[in-house]
């Protein structure tokens, strides 16, 4: 019997439609020998949605997304600088209202070296983690406020949230992709010196879940100590477990340091399938480089193969990966001169 699988694409703003353009089309070379029917709806969100409609994401629209098997992202949000639209509006609004809406509580971004791309570290050996980064809870959920604003007297507070549902969730998960990886090794990633209530429920959680996985070894770094390691030594990592804020910042400099933020790609999972998951490239809309065809759609692709994955056609994600790869190791002999769409079709005529 063929299944259906019914996708939401949402491409977004600036370089967004140009990389969701060649990542759809990889999506179809490789599923087209699968007993898949793809079924892909186009919603318009993100600034120029907004600027256009008042929108940001209406429950409505948020109704209709939930009723997709996965949702395939570009990049949301205007110039820095554009006036037209209040800063972080979008982010808010849009793109934060999905993730929590949708519990999101994973979010994966795997860092990769590629033979061919030229790392900024003189000598970072095989790079091959993944982060996952709790999506629900920490700094981000909003919760503080503001107290005599503008005066010498403001008061600012953003108090980070740490359940331990939420925390064992994610342990829990990334404990479970360490078992499925030949190194299998987890590291928690905090500041249990300082931050000691969230800390210790952190450390506490890894170590009762560690008991369940005596076949995956653990350890821990403090952040800053991670962003040194992942500098000197990003090679150590295999699977770094780590909350919504320290995890936002390490995985920027996790992009940085294996090759560039043309091929992050990233999930927010949801792993307990109430709602759908979205993968999408770490990357914004990129305003300066938007309409040219001068984007690279590698992290756009990349994340529909793990949006592939998720939906359980793990040998189609290879596919794709095996073209990413092949083409990455081709790029030196042009020199940047392909436009995004040739770069796109190269991959999909490479996905075997
Ligand atoms: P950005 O990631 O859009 O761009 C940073 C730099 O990287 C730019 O020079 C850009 O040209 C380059 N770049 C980004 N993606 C590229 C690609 N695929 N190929 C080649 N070069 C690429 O970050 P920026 O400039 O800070 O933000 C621009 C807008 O995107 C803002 O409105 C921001 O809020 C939004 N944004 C949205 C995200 C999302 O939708 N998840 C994530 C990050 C930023
Ligand atoms: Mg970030």
């Amino acid at each position: 019997m063929t299944n259906t699988i019914d996708l939401a694409v949402i491409p977004g703003d600036g370089i967004g439609p140009e990389v969701i353009a060649e990542a759809v089309k990889v999506l179809k070379k490789a599923t087209q020998n699968e007993d898949v029917r793809l079924v892909l709806s186009e919603y318009r969100l993100g600034a120029e949605h907004w600027l256009a409609t008042g929108e940001t994401l209406s429950d409505g629209t948020l109704a209709e997304l939930r009723r997709h098997d996965a949702i395939l992202f570009g990049a949301v949000g205007a110039a820095p600088g554009d006036t037209r639209i209040p800063s972080g509006l979008i982010e808010r609004e849009m793109l934060l209202k999905l993730r929590f809406a949708m519990d999101h509580y994973v979010n994966l971004r795997p860092s990769k070296s590629y033979a061919g791309v030229p790392s900024p570290l003189a000598d970072p050996g095989t790079i091959d983690f993944i982060v996952v980064r709790e999506g629900t809870e920490g700094p981000y959920v909003g919760n503080g406020g503001a107290l005599r604003v503008g005066t010498p007297h403001e008061i600012a507070t953003e108090v980070s949230v740490n359940t331990a549902h939420g925390v064992e969730r994610v342990v829990r998960d990334a404990f479970r992709r360490a078992a499925d990886r030949p190194r299998r090794k987890v590291t928690l990633v905090h500041k249990h010196n300082v931050l000691v209530h969230a800390g210790h429920l952190w450390r506490r959680t890894v170590e009762a879940i560690a008991a369940e996985y005596p076949q995956v070894s653990h350890d821990y770094l403090h952040i800053d100590a991670a962003t040194i390691f992942m500098t000197t030594d990003p090679a150590r990592f295999d699977v770094i477990v780590t909350d919504n804020l320290f995890g936002d910042i390490l995985t920027d400099l996790a992009g940085a340091v294996s090759g560039g933020i043309g091929l992050a790609a990233s999930g927010n999972l949801n792993m307990d399938r109430t709602a759908p998951s979205m993968f999408e490239p770490v990357h914004g809309s990129a305003p300066d480089i938007a309409g040219q065809q001068k984007a690279d759609p590698t992290a756009a692709i990349l994340s529909a193969a793990m949006l592939l994955e998720h939906v359980g056609l793990p040998a189609a994600a290879r596919r794709i990966e095996a073209a990413v790869e092949a083409d990455i190791a081709a790029r030196p002999q042009f020199s940047g001169t392909r436009t995004t769409s040739q770069v796109g079709d190269a991959i999909a005529a490479g996905v075997s």
